[in-house]
């Protein structure tokens, strides 16, 4: 059994087993309707537990068709009708009661600290679906894309984030450590990641660069990711940050300094941050990127239950 929780803490050769496998079972299902099961059905009998603590509409859907492609079944609690949420009930005890009446738990959540918690007590496999300080199976699922669009390791290829320093771009620092893949980070100075990130950075042998100019980190790139400047349950003056990221909107400018070929991507949803003219052009794969979800995510599954081929 293996948690999922950040992919710092996931050892490269997994991370890159977790991709191999998604690639076989993405071209096996070619003729498969989407709720036709898996040859083998390898979690046949298995029920995964979701819990969302913040909104979410393709984290959900795709673990619902990941974990219904694999042979097994989902279950989505409502944090709100859980003892838990009022204070009622203890995390310890929840996990005991998850760990008996299911196989795996995913929660999105607003605390890290959960998360460890849950960890802690559960033995079941617990999934990070999104945390403040992490997004790792979008991002696992982000590597799967860009490597099927380029054709090319992601070891390769130049990648760079415009936007602010969020979960989704902590995941991808760790991932570019991990992948080893040169990632330039165009972000306002203010709102650089911050120092734990900064300090994994350093400490690790990296290929990582942080503009305070956009057009300096989309220079040459081979993708631009980008996400909302707002994130769910970002408390700040909302305002002002979207008035500091004036110059870090991607529009088909700033593209222009990247490589010819260079794709966009971006987790979804989205905000202002990227002109319609580059979310609708034939660069955004931004559809792409959602439905591969599912792909990457019944391989996180098999990980998680110590049944990747
Ligand atoms: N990208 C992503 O995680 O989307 P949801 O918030 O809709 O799940
Ligand atoms: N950074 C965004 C990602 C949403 C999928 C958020 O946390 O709201």
């Amino acid at each position: 059994m293996k948690h999922f929780i950040n992919l710092k803490d996931i050892p490269s050769k997994d991370l890159r087993k977790i991709i191999t496998d998604a690639k076989k079972r993405k071209i096996l299902r070619k003729k498969l309707n989407i709720l036709e099961v898996d040859k083998g059905a390898p979690l046949k009998g298995k029920l995964l537990i979701q819990m969302f603590e913040k909104s979410s509409l393709r984290t959900r859907l795709s673990f619902y068709l990941a974990i219904k492609q694999l042979g097994g079944s989902t279950l989505t609690l409502r944090p709100d009708e859980l003892h838990l949420s009022k204070g009622a009930e203890s995390i310890e005890d929840t996990a005991k009661i998850l760990s008996n009446f299911g196989n795996a738990f995913m929660l999105r959540t607003d605390s890290d600290k959960k998360l460890e918690e849950f960890k802690k007590y559960l033995s079941i496999p617990i999934i990070n679906g999104l945390s403040p300080s992490s997004h790792a199976t979008q991002v696992l699922s982000d590597i799967f894309t860009v490597e099927e669009i380029k054709k090319k390791p992601i070891s390769k290829l130049d990648i760079s984030w415009i936007g602010d320093a969020n979960n989704v771009l902590n995941s991808l620092i760790a991932a570019s450590i991990k992948f080893s893949f040169r990632l330039n980070i165009g972000c306002p100075k203010n709102y650089q990641p911050d120092k734990k990130i900064l300090h994994y950075i350093n400490k690790n042998h990296n290929k990582i660069s942080i503009y305070g100019n956009a057009i300096k980190a989309a220079a040459g790139a081979d993708v631009i990711f980008s996400d909302k400047v707002i994130s769910m349950n970002d408390k700040v003056n909302k305002i002002k940050k979207l008035n500091h990221f004036k110059k870090f909107k991607i529009d088909k400018k700033l593209m222009k300094h990247a490589k010819k070929d260079c794709i966009f991507l971006h987790c979804l949803p989205r905000g202002k941050e990227v002109d319609e003219k580059v979310f609708s052009s034939k660069q955004s794969k931004v559809w792409k990127q959602a439905i591969n979800r599912v792909h990457v995510q019944k391989s996180i599954l098999l990980y998680c239950f110590g049944k990747l081929r």
